[in-house]
C-alpha cells in the first residue's frame, strides 16, 4: 500500500498531464536532453533548442552522435557511469557547459541517457566582465594610493622641497628594480626612513628588511654578525652556530647602515659577498647562496675617504649603482613648517596634550636655525619645547637654548595675534642670552649688564630655559 505522502504525490501527478510537465522543463534555464540507446534525441527542452539556435522540433529525432559525437551523455551510456557536475565543451556550438549525465535503465538494460547541463558562456562572460571591472578598480585604487605621484610607502616621507622630490621620484623608480642603492646625506636627514620606504615599495616587501649598523658593531664581532658562525667557530660560540644578518635577509633586503664606517678588512669581505652573492659562515666551509637586495647608507664623505685610501674604490662602485642624495634640512627649509606640524601632532598624542601651536617667534626661530642634526634635531627640539611649555602654546623660550646661539636680538615686527607677550619674551630671552655670551657665562656680570635684580634674573633664566646656556656655542 502506498504511504500517505506517495498517495498525495500520485494523486497530484495523475491530475497533471504530460504537457504541464514539459512546460515546466521548458521554463528552466538548464538544458534537459534525453537520448535513446542509438543516441536519437527523444526529448530536448527549450534551453537546448536555444543553444543550437533551431526550434525543438528540428532537433527531435536526430542522432546526437552525428551532431556531437564526443558528447559526455553518449559516453555514460557506454560506460554505465554517472557524471556529476562535469565540465565539457560542445564542439558543435562552441560553448563550455557544466552538468550531470546519467544512463537510463529498464530491467538492467541501458535504454538511453539523460543530460542536464548549464551553458557556461554566460558565467565565463561574467567572469571576464568582473576581471575587467576589477582591473579598473585596481587602477583607481593605485591612483588613490599615490599622493603627488608617490606610492603609499613613501607617504610618511614628509617634504615638498623640489630637490627632495627629485630624490624621492628616483627612489620610487629604483625601488621596483633589484639594483643596489647607496643613500647619502648628513646625519638625521632620513636615510633609514628612505631605505624602509624603498623596501616596502619593492617586490620584496613581504620578505624581511634586515638592518646592520656597521658603525655600532665592534670590528671583531661584525664578521660573525654579518655572516653568522658555525658551532665551535670560536670560544663562546653558540651551540648549533648562528645565522648572520645576510642569511636572515635571504629573499628580502639588507640595509647596510653607516657603510662608510667599516674597516678596510671588512670592506674586502663585503665586496666579495656583493660580487659572488654567496657567503660562508665563520668557522664553516659550506657556501650559502643568497638572494637579496642591498641598500647601503652613509653620512661620510666617501669621495674623500677614497682619496685618503680609507674606502675601497671597487666597493664604492659596487654600492653606488643608484646613488640617492638626501639634502640637509638647512637646504630645504621650506619643509620645516610641515615637519614641525607633523611632529607637534605626534607630541599631542604622546603627551595627550591639547593641540600644540607654535607662536610666530618660535616659528621664526625654527626657520632661522641651521639644523646641523637635521630632522632628528628638529624632532627633538619640538619634543623638548612641548615638555618645557607645559601648555598648548610654544614660545621661543621653550625651544632648546642652542637654537639661540647666534645671540642676535630679533627685531622684526611680532605677530599681531600674540603681539606684546611674544615680542617681549623674544627680546628678553635674546638680551639675556647675549649678555651671558658676552660675560662668558658669568651670571653676576650678565645681571649687572642687564641692570635687573638677582631674583628677576634667575626667574627669567628659568622661564626662558637658559639655565644650561653654554656661551661657547
Ligand atoms: N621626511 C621625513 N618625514 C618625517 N620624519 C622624518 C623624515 N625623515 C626623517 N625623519 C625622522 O627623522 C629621524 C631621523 O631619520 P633617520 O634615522 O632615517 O635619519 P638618518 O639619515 O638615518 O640619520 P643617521 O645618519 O644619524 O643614522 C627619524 O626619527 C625619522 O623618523
Ligand atoms: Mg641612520
Amino acid at each position: 500500500m502506498a504511504s500517505g505522502a506517495n498517495a498525495v504525490t500520485s494523486k497530484v501527478i495523475t491530475q497533471w498531464n504530460q504537457k504541464i510537465l514539459f512546460d515546466i522543463l521548458d521554463m528552466i534555464h538548464d538544458v534537459v536532453l534525453v537520448i535513446d540507446s542509438d543516441t536519437t534525441i527523444v526529448y530536448a527542452n527549450q534551453a537546448y533548442a536555444e543553444i543550437l539556435g533551431v526550434p525543438v522540433q528540428k532537433v527531435l529525432g536526430r542522432r546526437l552522435d552525428t551532431i556531437e559525437p564526443d558528447a559526455a551523455v553518449i559516453r555514460v551510456q557506454r560506460t554505465g557511469g554517472v557524471i556529476h557536475n562535469g565540465r565539457s565543451y560542445l564542439t558543435s556550438v562552441g560553448i563550455d557547459v557544466v552538468g550531470s549525465m546519467f544512463p537510463l535503465y529498464e530491467e538492467d538494460q541501458v535504454i538511453g541517457s539523460v543530460a542536464v547541463f548549464k551553458n557556461l558562456s554566460e558565467v565565463v562572460h561574467l567572469t571576464q566582465e568582473l576581471q575587467r571591472t576589477k582591473g579598473v578598480a585596481d587602477h583607481l585604487q593605485e591612483q588613490l594610493n599615490q599622493r603627488d605621484g608617490l606610492p603609499i610607502s613613501f607617504q610618511e616621507y614628509i617634504g615638498q622641497n623640489s630637490r627632495l622630490r627629485e630624490t624621492l621620484k628616483l627612489a620610487v623608480k629604483v625601488a621596483r628594480t633589484e639594483s643596489t642603492v647607496l643613500i647619502r646625506g648628513e646625519s638625521g636627514v632620513g636615510k633609514e626612513v628612505l631605505a624602509r620606504a624603498i623596501h616596502n615599495c619593492s617586490r620584496r616587501s613581504t620578505k624581511p628588511l634586515i638592518k646592520v649598523n656597521c658603525a655600532a658593531i665592534p670590528e671583531n664581532l661584525l664578521e660573525s654578525e654579518l655572516f653568522g658562525y658555525e658551532e665551535g667557530a670560536f670560544t663562546g660560540a653558540r651551540k648549533g652556530g648562528k645565522m648572520g644578518k645576510f642569511e636572515l635577509a635571504h629573499g628580502g633586503t639588507i640595509f647596510l647602515d653607516e657603510v662608510g664606517d667599516m674597516s678596510l678588512a671588512m670592506q674586502a669581505k663585503l665586496l666579495r659577498v656583493l660580487q659572488e652573492r654567496e657567503i660562508e659562515r665563520v668557522g664553516g666551509n659550506k657556501t650559502i647562496k643568497l638572494d637579496l637586495r642591498v641598500i647601503a647608507a652613509t653620512n661620510r664623505d666617501l669621495d674623500k675617504m677614497m682619496d685618503e685610501g680609507t674606502f675601497r674604490r671597487d666597493l664604492y662602485y659596487r654600492l653606488n649603482i643608484v646613488p640617492l642624495y638626501l639634502p640637509p634640512l638647512r637646504e630645504r627649509k621650506d619643509d620645516i613648517p610641515a615637519l614641525a606640524e607633523y611632529y607637534l601632532k605626534k607630541c599631542d598624542q604622546q603627551f595627550d596634550s591639547p593641540s600644540l601651536t607654535l607662536s610666530s617667534g618660535a616659528r621664526e626661530l625654527l626657520q632661522r636655525y641651521d639644523w646641523p642634526g637635521n630632522i632628528r634635531e628638529l624632532q627633538n627640539a619640538l619634543e623638548h619645547a612641548a615638555i618645557v611649555s607645559g601648555g598648548a602654546y610654544i614660545e621661543p623660550q621653550h625651544l632648546p637654548a642652542n637654537l639661540w646661539r647666534d645671540g642676535k636680538v630679533v627685531s622684526e615686527a611680532p605677530d599681531s595675534a600674540y603681539g606684546m607677550k611674544d615680542a617681549v619674551a623674544k627680546i628678553e630671552r635674546e638680551l639675556i642670552a647675549s649678555a651671558l655670551k658676552k660675560a662668558n657665562g658669568n651670571r653676576s656680570q650678565a645681571m649687572r649688564v642687564l641692570g635687573i635684580s638677582r631674583r628677576a634674573f634667575y626667574d627669567k633664566l628659568k622661564r626662558y630655559n637658559l639655565g644650561q646656556f653654554d656661551p661657547s656655542v
